[in-house]
This record gives C-alpha cells, structure tokens and sequence, in this order.
C-alpha cells in the first residue's frame, strides 16, 4: 500500500513537472518582443530598430541576444554597467553583419551610413 502511494506521488509530480515545462515553452514562444523597437542611440539620436525583419531574416535569436539579454533597454543597462562598451552592439553585431552581407554580395545587407540607423 504504501509503496502504491509513494508511486503514485510521484506520477503526479512528474505530470505536474511536464505541465510546467509545456507552460515555459509556450511563454517562450509567444514573447518575441515588438516588431520595431526604440534604441537608445546616444548623440548620434535614436535607432529604430525593425525586430521582426531581423528575426525573420536571422532565425537565430542568439545573433544578437547572445551580447545582451531579451529585455527592452538591456544594451543601455549593460552599457551603464559598463558590461558593454558604448557602441559595442553596433560595431559586433549590427555594423559587422550589415558590411559583412555587403562584401558577400548579398542583395540586401541593412545600412551601413550613420544616418540609415540613427535619427530616423
Ligand atoms: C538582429 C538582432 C536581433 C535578433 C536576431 C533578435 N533580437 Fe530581440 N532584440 C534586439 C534588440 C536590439 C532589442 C532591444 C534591446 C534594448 O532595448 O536594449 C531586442 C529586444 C527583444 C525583446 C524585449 C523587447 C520587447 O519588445 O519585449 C524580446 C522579448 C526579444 N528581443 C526577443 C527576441 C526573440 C525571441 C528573437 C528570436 C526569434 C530575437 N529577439 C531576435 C535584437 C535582436
Ligand atoms: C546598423 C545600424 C547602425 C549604424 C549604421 C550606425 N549605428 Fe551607431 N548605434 C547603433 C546602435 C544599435 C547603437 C546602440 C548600441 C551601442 O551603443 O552599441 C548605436 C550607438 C551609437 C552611439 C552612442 C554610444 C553611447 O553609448 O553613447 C553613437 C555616438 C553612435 N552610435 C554613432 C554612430 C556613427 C558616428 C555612425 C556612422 C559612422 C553610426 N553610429 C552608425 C546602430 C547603428
Ligand atoms: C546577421 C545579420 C544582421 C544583424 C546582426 C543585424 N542586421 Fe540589420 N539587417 C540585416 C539584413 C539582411 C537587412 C536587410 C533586410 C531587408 O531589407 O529585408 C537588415 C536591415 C536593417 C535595417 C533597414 C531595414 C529597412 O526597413 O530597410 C536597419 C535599420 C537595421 N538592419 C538595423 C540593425 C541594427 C540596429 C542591428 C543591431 C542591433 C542589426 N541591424 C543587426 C542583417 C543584420
């Protein structure tokens, strides 16, 4: 009997733990963060940034979030932290991407002036 008790606790943790797992997941997929997303771009004025293009083009979250966490101003909290140096993001991951698309001979590569990110 008490062996039949013991086994049926554990079931039940078990489907409990499966139903948590399926929960996370779900959560996971449904936050991909805003289509267009307003970066802070220091004196040289705002990025706006076209999320749901990159995503679509990228597939890979971790191109990106992998130097900075999936939060609104994660780059900014970092910078303050001085975790990531000032125009970091933009040298490693956006700048690098865009001329490296550019010297493939890829039809469509993103800005590489100023101006085609910032203030706009
Ligand atoms: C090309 C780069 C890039 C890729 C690829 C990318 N992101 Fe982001 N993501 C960003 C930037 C930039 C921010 C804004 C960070 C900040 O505000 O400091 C951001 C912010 C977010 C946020 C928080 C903002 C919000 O609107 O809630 C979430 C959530 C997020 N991303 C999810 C994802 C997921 C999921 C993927 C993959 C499907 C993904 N991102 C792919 C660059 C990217
Ligand atoms: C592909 C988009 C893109 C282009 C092109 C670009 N930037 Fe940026 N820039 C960003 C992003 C994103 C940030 C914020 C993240 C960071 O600091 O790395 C930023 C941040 C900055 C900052 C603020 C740094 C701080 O923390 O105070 C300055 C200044 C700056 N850029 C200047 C420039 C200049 C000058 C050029 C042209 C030579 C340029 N950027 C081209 C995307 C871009
Ligand atoms: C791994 C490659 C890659 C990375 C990383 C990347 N981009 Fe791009 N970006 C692209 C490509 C490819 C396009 C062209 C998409 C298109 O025209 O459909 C693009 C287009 C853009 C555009 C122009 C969109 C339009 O409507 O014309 C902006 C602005 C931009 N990127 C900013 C950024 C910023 C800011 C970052 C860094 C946070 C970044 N990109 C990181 C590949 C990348």
């Amino acid at each position: 009997m008490k062996r039949a008790k013991s086994l049926f606790i554990v079931a039940l943790l078990v489907v409990f733990a499966a139903a948590i797992a399926i929960a996370a997941e779900n959560k996971g997929a449904k936050n991909s963060g805003g289509e267009k997303i307003t970066v802070d771009g220091g004196s040289k004025g705002v990025v706006n940034f076209p999320h749901k293009i990159h995503q679509d083009e990228l597939k890979d979250c971790n191109i990106c979030h992998a130097k900075f966490p999936q939060e609104l101003e994660s780059i900014k909290k970092l910078k303050d932290k001085k975790e990531l140096k000032k125009m970091q993001v933009m040298n490693e991951v956006c700048l690098k991407c865009h001329k490296a698309y550019k010297a493939e001979g890829k039809p469509k590569y993103g800005p590489i002036n100023c101006n085609g990110c910032h203030g706009k």
